[in-house]
């Protein structure tokens, strides 16, 4: 389980994400809840049995029950355990199994966002289909073993950056913000932590817009971890949906 924390104007929103088991059922209250805000699928991928965390191998990998799980945090929500559920990193392919199936919509899809990775064509898709999009990695995961730098040392979110008087990090959350997509970024700095919050009485000018939708394209995380031969995945095109 992964148990992330967003703080705005007062409010504390908790959520939780199911990893890759749909076997251990939602621990709202070992953190002495009665329910989560919002319940997560982790990734499309579930695991064996015995298998903790990310201590697997490729052949502890077996294919993904989409309909069944989806069931399963149906009934989260229909026992009041979760106020609402969603999924994180799906692409369009299983978003549209998911919905072929789902009596009850996902409301968010968590996935990797920043101006380096934006996901134009699952962003337009989430808005038809009326799925709030969640940024995780806004900064590329920045001074983190397995992030990238490549966010934060962009010179075009540099060069806007010194224009507006702005840091790296605000640029990129504002433009985040802007796409309508909720940025979570992390910081264990308070200082940073303010900072982090404080787009929300300025805008990017479309000039600024502009430079930004030219920067080339990469995804940072490609959870290579999950593809294998004999797998489920046998390709990261196969877990991305062919948006690599
Ligand atoms: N659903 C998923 O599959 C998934 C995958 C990955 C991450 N996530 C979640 O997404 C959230 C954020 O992602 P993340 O931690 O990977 O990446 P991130 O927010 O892009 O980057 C966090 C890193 O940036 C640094 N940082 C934060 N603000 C900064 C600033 N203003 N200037 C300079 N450095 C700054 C932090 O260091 P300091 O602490 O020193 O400020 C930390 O090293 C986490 O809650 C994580 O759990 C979800």
């Amino acid at each position: 389980m992964n148990y992330s924390l967003l703080l705005s104007y007062g409010v504390l929103m908790l959520t939780m994400t199911l990893f890759s088991q749909l076997s251990k059922p939602l621990s709202s209250k070992k953190l002495g809840l009665e329910y989560v805000d919002l319940y997560l699928i982790h990734w499309p991928v579930r695991f064996k049995q015995d298998v903790e965390g990310l201590n697997f191998k490729s052949e502890d990998i077996i294919p993904f029950d989409i309909k069944g799980t989806w069931e399963a945090m149906e009934e989260c929500y229909r026992l009041g355990l979760a106020k609402s559920i969603g999924v994180s990193n799906f692409g369009i392919k299983k978003l549209s199994t998911l919905l072929e199936n789902a009596k009850i919509p996902p409301a968010v899809n968590q996935v990797e966002m920043n101006p380096l990775w934006q996901q134009g064509k699952l962003r337009e898709f989430c808005k038809q289909k009326g799925i709030h999009v969640s940024a995780w990695s806004p900064l590329g995961g920045y001074n983190l073993s397995w992030g990238s730098s490549a966010v934060m040392e962009n010179s075009v979110l540099h060069e806007i950056a010194e224009a507006r008087k702005k840091s790296v990090a605000q640029i990129a959350l504002r433009w985040i913000y802007e796409q309508g997509v909720t940025p979570i970024v992390k910081s264990f700095n308070k200082e940073r932590m303010k900072k982090n919050t404080e787009i929300f009485d300025w805008e990017l000018n479309q000039e600024d817009l502009d430079k930004i939708n030219q920067i080339p394209q990469c995804r940072f995380q490609k959870a290579e971890m999950f593809v294998s031969e004999n797998g489920p995945y046998k390709s990261l095109e196969e877990l991305w949906d062919d948006d690599v």
